[in-house]
Order: C-alpha cells, then sequence, then structure tokens
C-alpha cells in the first residue's frame, strides 16, 4: 500500500531564516496583535482601510464553509440555469424549485451576498457576475458538485490529515492510492468511467490554456499520456492536421476514449496504447509528450519512474509538455493552493508542486532547457516545458 505522505523538502526561503528577520517578525506580530494599535487604526482614515481589509479577510476565512454550501445549493436546485433563461421572482423560484418561499429567500440573498445572484426590476432576481460564467459552464457545475465529496472527507480535519483516505473522494480515484500496478487496471469499470467523464466536462479551462500557449504547430507526432477520454487529442487533432496523435491510458479509459472519438468521427486517425505507465513502456515515435493533470496525481518516486519512462520513448530532442496547476513558489504563496494540497491528499498519494520541484525532478531525470511558459490563467494550469538532450 504506497503511503498518504510523501513530504516535500521544504522551500528554501524557510530553510534559511536569517535571525535578524525572525526578530523583526516576531516584533511586527506583537505589534498587530496589540487592541491599541487596531483600536488607533481605526481611528484614522488611511489606517481604517487596512484594518478592514484585514478583519473582512479573516471572515471570509471563516466563513468559507458556508459560502461554498450556498454556492452547492445553487447548483443542486438548478438556479443558474433556471436564470440564464431570464430573471425571475422568489414565488416563481420556489415554485420551480419546491421549495417555501422562507427558506429559499435566505439562499436568494446569500448568494446576491456572494455575487452569484443579482437584484432586479420588480423584486425579480437574476444571474450575478460569479452565477453567469457558473451557469455557461457545466465543467464548473460538475466540479461544484464533485467537491462535496472533499467537504464531507473534511469535517473533522486534524483525522483527515493523519488518515485521508477513509473518505469518499479516495474511494472516486481507485488509482491514486492502488496498491499495486493490477489493482489500478481492474479499477470497477463504473468508477473509471465516473471519473473520466468529470474530467472530460472539467478540462475546457485546461485546453484553452494548452492550446493557446504551446506551438504545436512545430512538432509532427504527439503522444498523450494519461489521456483520459482523449478530449484534448480530439481538439488537437482537429486543430492541428499535420500531427499525428497517440494516446496512452488505462485499457478502460481508453475504450471510453475510442468510443468518444468514434462519435466525432476521428477514430480512425489515431492511436490507442494501451497500459500502465508504471509497468509498461511507452510507445515511441512521438516527438512531443503531453502530461496534462497528470504528474500530480502520484508520489515522488511513481512520478520519477513515469518520467524515466517518457525519456525512453521520446527521441533525442524530443519534448516533454506537462500541464497541470503547481503550487506557488515561496514568496508568492496564494489562497489557491490550500484547496489542491488537501484535494490531492483526499484523492492520493499525489501532491502539489512548485515548478522548481517539478523542473528539479526533471533534470535528475535527464531533461533539460526545462522552462516554465507564461501563461493567461495560471489557476487553470501552468506549463512547464523539457527537451530530451541532443539532436
Ligand atoms: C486526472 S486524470 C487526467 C486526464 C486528462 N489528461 C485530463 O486532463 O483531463 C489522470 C489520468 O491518468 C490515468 N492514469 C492513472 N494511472 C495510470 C497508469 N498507471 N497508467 C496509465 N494511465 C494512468 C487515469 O486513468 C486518468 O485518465
Amino acid at each position: 500500500m504506497p503511503s498518504q505522505h510523501s513530504a516535500a523538502a521544504l522551500p528554501l526561503a524557510t530553510d534559511t531564516p536569517l535571525a535578524w528577520m525572525d526578530r523583526l517578525h516576531h516584533k511586527v506580530e506583537q505589534w498587530m496583535a496589540d487592541p491599541r494599535l487596531y483600536r488607533l487604526a481605526l481611528s484614522n482614515p488611511f489606517t481604517r482601510w487596512f484594518a478592514q481589509r484585514r478583519t473582512r479577510q479573516i471572515f471570509d476565512l471563516m466563513s468559507g464553509f458556508v459560502y461554498s454550501q450556498v454556492l452547492l445549493s445553487c447548483v443542486r436546485l438548478k438556479l443558474f440555469a433556471q436564470l440564464q433563461n431570464g430573471p425571475a421572482t422568489l414565488e416563481e423560484l420556489a415554485s420551480r424549485c419546491h421549495m417555501p418561499e422562507a427558506a429559499l429567500q435566505r439562499l436568494l440573498l446569500s448568494a446576491v451576498s456572494l455575487k452569484l445572484l443579482e437584484h432586479r426590476s420588480r423584486q425579480r432576481f437574476g444571474l450575478g457576475p460569479l452565477g453567469t460564467p457558473i451557469a455557461a459552464h457545466e465543467g464548473i457545475r460538475a466540479m461544484i458538485e464533485h467537491n462535496s465529496l472533499l467537504y464531507r472527507d473534511l469535517t473533522e480535519p486534524s483525522a483527515f490529515l493523519q488518515d485521508a483516505w477513509g473518505g469518499q473522494m479516495a474511494a472516486y480515484w481507485p488509482y491514486a492510492h492502488a496498491a499495486t500496478p493490477e489493482q489500478a487496471k481492474q479499477a470497477q469499470a463504473e468508477h473509471v468511467s465516473r471519473y473520466s467523464e468529470l474530467m472530460a466536462a472539467s478540462q475546457t479551462f485546461v485546453l484553452d490554456e494548452v492550446l493557446n500557449t504551446f506551438p504545436f504547430d512545430q512538432y509532427r507526432c504527439v503522444l498523450d499520456v494519461g489521456a483520459g477520454k482523449g478530449r484534448f487529442v480530439a481538439e488537437l487533432a482537429q486543430r492541428e492536421k499535420q500531427l499525428h496523435c497517440k494516446l496512452f491510458d488505462l485499457p478502460q479509459v481508453l475504450a471510453l476514449a475510442q468510443q468518444n472519438h468514434a462519435a466525432l468521427g476521428l477514430q480512425g486517425t489515431l492511436e490507442y496504447h494501451p497500459g500502465s505507465f508504471f509497468e509498461d513502456a511507452l510507445p515511441q515515435g512521438a516527438d512531443l509528450v503531453t502530461l496534462i493533470r497528470v504528474a500530480h496525481d502520484h508520489p515522488d518516486d511513481k512520478l520519477r519512474t513515469l518520467f524515466q519512462k517518457i525519456y525512453d520513448a521520446l527521441p533525442v530532442g524530443g519534448t516533454l509538455l506537462l500541464a497541470e496547476p503547481m503550487a506557488q513558489e515561496p514568496l508568492e504563496a496564494q489562497a489557491g493552493d490550500a484547496y489542491f494540497h488537501f484535494y490531492l491528499l483526499a484523492m492520493g498519494a499525489g501532491r502539489l508542486r512548485t515548478p522548481t520541484e517539478l523542473g528539479r525532478m526533471l533534470n535528475d531525470t535527464g531533461f533539460v532547457h526545462v522552462e516554465l511558459l507564461p501563461n493567461a490563467m495560471p489557476i487553470h494550469t501552468r506549463l512547464l516545458v523539457a527537451r530530451k538532450p541532443g539532436g
């Protein structure tokens, strides 16, 4: 059984703190916690803004669970879809949702406060600025529903941290903590189809980032490793006619990809290679390997094996494109990381890595010229490119 914890080396910035920096931090902490400073800050219009902002941030942290439950209720009651057709009154919505008006009113007002909905003329409710994209994208709604599994697993957070695989999220992802490659291959068909469906639905924004950032026209043959239902390859094959495309994934998943491609009339032009990338060799012949939302599912030792297999499959001068959400480097900490750290722990033995950590692992494998490509929306995915030397 793989361990649920593979600890990362701590970032350099906290490895070597200077003693004077520690003393400075300590002084600032004492100062910030002083009630006299708080009162002073509120009495001055310039510092009041800062104090209000801090208080708001702490309040939002405390209420985050309520916010996500409001969001989930709106999705489950299909409020976004209903309001896409035009604004509606409380009475109309209560009748459509089969819910008492007084109860629904609380939800609607909460959703307005979160900018999911907004007040419209004649006491009606319409989509708010944050509700509009949720109404438009099925993938966002699918992830909101899926996250309810994570939040159920997290009700006792300290217990969860020590034993994260007793919950529903781990059951959702059989390969991510399978004891043996055979177990990963034998996951029940219904589980495989469920996670593959979610991945395909949630891939839209990732695909936009990858397809609009990387120069695929410079390649001849691509191998997508961990290809899922093959949505990325389908888009790529339709866009870049010169590319020959191969897919590698577990046999049950590739069967779904084949069905998907057959429905799109693409199947004849694509090559399918079922197998496990921990046990089986990857097919040769591609000058570009893509690895999209795969590396973060696996612990370091397994990821090194996978990088080695990719390296062996590429010709000299070949390229690896790795795309997935990545941790911020030490000095750029962002709230989004907390979600991925916990999600990946609940899911299996993988973890969120910084571009530097991934780059180091790629260099250890033999890859060179590892480069982080700047892209428009790093919260969806970041892109790392590495080359096999020579050629
Ligand atoms: C998180 S999904 C990502 C799928 C797709 N690339 C995407 O972005 O939507 C990870 C994929 O890796 C595949 N996978 C996991 N373990 C594998 C293994 N040992 N061999 C081959 N594929 C594997 C899964 O079946 C799944 O399709």
